[in-house]
């Protein structure tokens, strides 16, 4: 679809990835990018609009699709990752959350958005996954699940979208240099770069970005995830539990 000229949605977007995309927008020449935020003053870049928005109050969202009617470009980023594990912890209470943000607040904005979207002439959605979509690591295995949740919608709301014209997105990265993998010593792609591409992908009507080795390899490797991914996760996992053992 062409950018120059679209008005675009980003959730999440008051910083970490989701700022890089709103930049990425208006650098591109979209008329105009709200920028989604929880709080509306963690917004410093002077050329979008912040829109509050905490995509886990659906009423809030449902407003917003209400209030935003020339949207054509909707971008769902937020995204949060709490480290719950599959065992372990007292409750279930930071799985839901993973899920309420990761995965319902990704479906709640594409629902309430879609009508939008098909009004003005399809437009595009663009859902940010995860290389976990397609690989579980059991230390964010939590995490994991609310990624490939989010990934199988995505693939259902391409097939159902297609009709009215939306061209859905899906965006997986490996880890991105942001708050949510600032503990992370491992390579890390730059936001820009990932932003970069989804507005590629936009431009050139691709359904998929891929955007480092790290998610490339993932899905290639998923007809023999079992031989070829899960051995060396599982190798990790054991030498990373021996060592807290040997630690306590
Ligand atoms: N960083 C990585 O390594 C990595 C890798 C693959 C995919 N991703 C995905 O990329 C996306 C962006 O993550 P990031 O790396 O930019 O993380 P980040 O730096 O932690 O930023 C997360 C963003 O999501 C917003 N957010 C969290 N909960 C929200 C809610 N309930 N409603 C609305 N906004 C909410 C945050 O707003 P506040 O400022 O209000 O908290 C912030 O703007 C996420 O979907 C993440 O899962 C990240």
């Amino acid at each position: 679809m062409q950018v120059e000229g679209a008005v675009a949605l980003v959730t999440g977007a008051n910083r970490g990835l989701g700022k890089a995309f709103a930049r990425a927008l208006v650098e591109a020449g979209a008329a105009k990018v709200y920028a989604g935020a929880r709080d509306v003053a963690t917004v410093t870049d002077p050329d979008v609009i912040p829109v509050q928005l905490d995509v886990t109050d659906h009423a809030r969202v449902d407003e917003l699709a209400r209030e935003l009617g020339d949207v054509t470009i909707v971008i769902n980023n937020a995204g949060v990752a709490y480290g719950a594990q599959a065992v372990g912890g007292d409750d279930l209470d930071a799985h839901r959350g993973e899920l309420e943000v990761n995965y319902f607040g990704t479906l709640a904005v594409a629902r309430a958005f879609a009508p939008v979207l098909k009004r003005n002439g399809g437009g595009a959605l663009v859902n940010m996954l995860s290389a976990l979509s397609f690989v579980s690591f059991p230390q964010f295995g939590n995490y994991s699940a609310s990624k490939a949740a989010a990934w199988s919608l995505t693939n259902a709301l391409r097939t159902q979208l297609r009709a009215q014209g939306t061209q859905v997105v899906a965006v997986h990265a490996g880890f991105i240099d942001t708050d949510m993998a600032a503990s992370v010593t491992s390579a890390k792609i730059a936001p820009e770069e990932v932003a970069r591409q989804t507005v590629e992908a936009l431009r050139t009507g691709a359904e998929e970005v891929l955007a480092d080795d790290t998610s490339k390899n993932a899905k290639a490797a998923l007809p023999n995830d079992l031989t070829h991914i899960y051995p060396n996760i599982q190798k990790d996992y054991d030498a990373a539990t021996a060592a807290t053992a040997t630690a306590s």
